[in-house]
């Protein structure tokens, strides 16, 4: 798998992963009680799969290599894009503050989570969105197949520094997510997800 083949898989794990949460958003809002125990996973998948495997992937490897090819004429564009990583991570930081409030039933905590769970799945959809539509195509561009294989290596190490297996551990923190929604909710989760999908299979 190359290296750019290999960030589009993440995506579609990190989609998936939003897709649950939008769905978890909705609940919230509606004053449902979401376990916390999705949103504890969520905050781990956020940590250890986005921010250490994902993003850093981009950011130390892509991006770098971007930006020398283009000698600097995509500097602003890649300085927004790690913004972006770094809003991300912020929203996530306010998600685990509202959690033990949440937990205790604060009515302050309830909405301050639904709100940044918002704000934090909006941002990344946005985030991937650009990726997918724009970044990685120029990538493709830019990079011959030869230097393309070059980044294997790097992603390769990055993954490993994590342990072995990083995208199945993101798999399972996603599948975990999921049983706990469909033990909570059934089949008002299964037809809510559904929805969730088709709405930005179509967008
Ligand atoms: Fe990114
Ligand atoms: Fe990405």
């Amino acid at each position: 798998m190359s290296a750019l083949d290999l960030l589009k898989k993440e995506h579609l794990l990190i989609q998936r992963y939003l897709d649950n949460l939008s769905v978890a958003q909705d609940l919230l809002i509606e004053r449902e009680n979401v376990p916390p125990s999705v949103i504890t996973t969520a905050i781990r998948f956020a940590k250890d799969f986005m921010s250490k495997t994902h993003h850093f992937k981009e950011e130390y490897v892509l991006f770098l290599k971007l930006a020398e090819k283009k000698g600097g004429a995509l500097d602003p564009q890649i300085t927004s894009l790690r913004d972006q990583h770094e809003r991300s991570r912020g929203l996530v930081a306010k998600i685990k503050e509202t959690l033990n409030g949440y937990e205790k039933g604060d009515e302050v905590a309830f909405s301050a989570l639904a709100e940044n769970m918002g704000y934090y799945v909006s941002l990344e959809k946005s985030h991937l969105h650009r990726e997918n539509h724009v970044f990685y195509p120029m990538a493709e561009e830019v990079f011959s197949a030869e230097e393309m294989a070059g980044f294997d290596a790097e992603f390769a190490k990055i993954d490993e520094k994590q342990g072995k297996g990083t995208f199945e551990k993101g798999v399972e923190m996603v599948e975990a997510i999921e049983a706990d929604m469909k033990e909570k909710f059934g089949a008002v989760y299964r037809d809510r997800y559904e929805d969730a999908v088709k709405t930005h299979e179509h967008s």
